[in-house]
């Protein structure tokens, strides 16, 4: 398998444990990152538990801006070729995944989404940095 290919896996694998992880429970990410339910640790990481990213939390912790219908996230990271933010999610209260979009290093990490009329309940955002791995936030409409 080339690399190109392990990477993409890797992502495939780690969005849909976030997603599973977020329809499995229900609950917020506070809850089901939190130290006694640390089967995430090293796979998912969170404000509450940035584990051996506890450095990088500012950079890499999606922030959720919500507009009426339009939810903005932003991750406050720099993007070279080496080191960049590949990609953002938003994921509903039920799991579905309400947008997605994939950067290059010349993109800024900055993603908006329409939310389905009348949502209303919390919101999880992901953000994948290639050296510092996957993260989740969320918010509440
Ligand atoms: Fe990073």
């Amino acid at each position: 398998m080339s690399q190109t290919n392990s990477r993409r896996t890797f992502l495939k694998d780690a969005l849909s444990v976030a997603a599973v992880a977020t329809v499995a429970t229900g609950a917020s990410t506070s809850s089901v990152f939190a130290a006694n339910h640390n089967s995430m640790a090293g796979i998912v990481y969170t404000k509450e538990n940035p584990g051996k990213w506890a450095k990088k939390v500012g950079g890499h912790l999606p922030s959720i801006k919500i507009d009426g219908q339009k939810v903005t996230v932003e991750t406050d990271h720099g993007m070279s070729a080496k080191h960049f933010i590949v990609r953002h999610t938003l994921v509903s209260k039920d799991g579905e995944v309400l947008g997605e979009k994939t950067f290059t290093p010349d993109d800024e990490a900055i993603s908006s989404y329409t939310l389905p009329a009348g949502y209303k309940g919390k919101l999880y955002a992901t953000s994948f940095c290639n050296k510092h791995d996957f993260w989740l936030a969320e918010s509440k409409v």
